[in-house]
């Protein structure tokens, strides 16, 4: 069933998100069938384009970044007659408009009242004054057909997404806002959700009696690729853990959803972030680690520390890498580390959970059977390897009992290769034009997250860092990451290439 006749505006229309995944994403929904059968996209923005060049613009991004690259012909003129684009000022009321009359024709020539989609791919500084001309236009009398669509960075911090989320909700209800956070519309994220409440075999072990504990990395081997401007003034404390680990978190902590409707599923994880046990700013330097990169080298070739990158001041304290230690005060994960990490031009991307389980009560096996002995564990890989692996002890063949560790694997590829796996974005956006937020982020998940991110952010913009830069490009970070997790007699784990 395809979605409901929609018009789907872009602010940011001439920007890199758009070219890059939102247009290449509507694409590969209107390849699989799944764009309403009535639609029309019009991308807004200050640049000046004819029709053609926007649409040569367009055309350039899936090229290189559809997963369906190479399918143009033919079907590129069918989806790009329904693209427009629209040259305006978004700080001018009066130039707003064109979107009401957009609407109104394509409600006279479709003879329906199309869902409106407002998507605000556009500088964070930008939303609250284009949200608020939005909120004025009174397209539709039913509130639901009109939505918009917020991009992160959602606040600066928590004091700030409150206000935004005040903002935003003097216009639209909440039902009416999809707080996007990516992650979410990733299918080995979905995934979790299978693995742990499809099965019957996982959930009793899923828990502090089995699960010594949990580790989440997301590395990535880039740098600030041309993002210097926001990234200095966010960090990967705010830039991926207070949304992306957080929620990959969430869904690995989380209690069973009795349905799966939005609210219910959302409910479950606001109870996990919730539960995180606050910092205190006495203790955050035990339980929390930044880093930034210094100059050094990636297979042979210069990489410039993050200091010198443009867009970044020559004594910056951002934080290119962040490690936290998190504990869940409630009876499923009490006084079972969960420790987290990311950052940028680290040793490999990977981006994966780890749940370590507790020793075998007794060993029985002679002692020299033992010397290979390890705990069992459940790596789950997101990206980009995207697998399920199981490690348990086996005997390894031969006439005296010795034990070696295997893994049980399970791969996406290996297994559904044929079929095309949607990216992220075209589950989000088929979503918003459906009215279903389950995948997005209510404005109490978004708080929630902030509250726990704020005691690690206050304290360390009040104790500037003294030894950045304090690790090398293509290295897995700070050794004090390292020392952090040492002291509870733990290892970070990092997976073979
Ligand atoms: C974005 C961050 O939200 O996620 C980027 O702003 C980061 O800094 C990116 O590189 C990672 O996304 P993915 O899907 O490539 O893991």
């Amino acid at each position: 069933k395809r979605p409901p006749a929609s018009v789907l505006f872009i602010f940011g229309g001439s920007g890199d998100l758009n070219y890059r995944k939102l247009t290449p994403a509507l694409y590969n929904l209107f390849l699989d069938d799944y764009m309403p059968e009535k639609f029309e996209i019009a991308g807004i923005g200050r640049s000046a384009y004819t029709i053609d060049a926007y649409h040569e613009h367009l055309k350039d991004g899936i090229t290189k970044f559809s997963r369906r690259k190479g399918e143009e012909n033919g079907h590129w003129d069918n989806f790009s007659k329904n693209v427009t684009y629209l040259q305006m000022d978004a700080e001018d009321q009066t130039a707003y408009s064109v979107i009401t009359d957009l609407v109104k024709a394509k409600e006279a020539e479709w003879g329906v009242h199309p869902n409106v989609i407002f998507y605000l791919a556009v500088a964070p500084q930008l939303v609250p004054a284009i949200a608020t001309k939005l909120g004025s236009l009174n397209l539709c009398s039913d509130k639901a057909c009109t939505r918009i669509v917020i991009e992160k960075p959602f606040g600066h911090d928590l004091q700030s997404a409150h206000d935004l989320n005040t903002l935003l909700g003097r216009m639209f209800s909440e039902e009416q806002i999809y707080r996007i956070d990516h992650y979410l519309g990733k299918e080995t994220v979905q995934n979790i959700i299978a693995l742990r409440f499809a099965n019957a075999l996982f959930e009793p072990v899923w828990n502090r009696n089995f699960i010594d504990h949990i580790q989440i990395t997301a590395s990535e081997t880039v740098g600030l690729e041309g993002r210097g401007g926001y990234y200095e003034n966010s960090g990967a404390l705010r830039d991926m853990v207070q949304n992306h680990i957080l929620q990959i978190l969430c869904m690995v902590a989380m209690e069973a959803p009795v349905s799966f409707d939005a609210n219910e599923i959302r409910n479950k994880k606001v109870d996990v972030l919730n539960a995180i046990r606050p910092f205190a700013k006495e203790k955050v330097h035990e339980n929390a680690v930044r880093g930034q990169y210094s100059k050094g080298w990636r297979e042979g070739k210069p990489v410039p520390g993050y200091r010198e990158e443009k867009g970044v001041n020559p004594e910056s304290a951002t934080d290119t890498y962040a490690a936290v230690k998190f504990f869940i005060d409630n009876w499923r994960w009490q006084g079972v580390p969960i420790y987290v990490r990311t950052g940028k031009h680290l040793h490999q991307k990977a981006t994966n959970i780890t749940l370590q389980f507790r020793p075998a009560p007794h060993f029985a096996f002679p002692a020299e059977s033992g010397e290979t002995w390890r705990p069992n564990r459940l790596t789950i890989s997101i990206q980009p390897e995207m697998d399920i692996r199981l490690r348990f002890q086996a005997k390894r063949p031969g006439q005296s009992m010795m034990l070696e560790p295997v893994e049980m694997v399970f791969n996406f590829d290996a297994q559904f290769g044929d079929q095309h796996a949607p990216e992220a974005y075209e589950t989000l956006l088929l979503d918003v034009m459906e009215g279903d937020a389950t995948l997005f982020m209510r404005a109490d998940q978004v708080e929630a997250a902030w509250k726990v991110v704020m005691p690690i952010l206050e304290t360390w913009e009040n104790r500037p860092p003294v030894d950045f830069p304090n690790y090398a490009p293509d290295s897995w970070g700070p050794e004090e990451a390292d020392a952090m997790i040492a002291r509870d007699n733990h290892s970070w784990i990092n997976l073979p290439k």
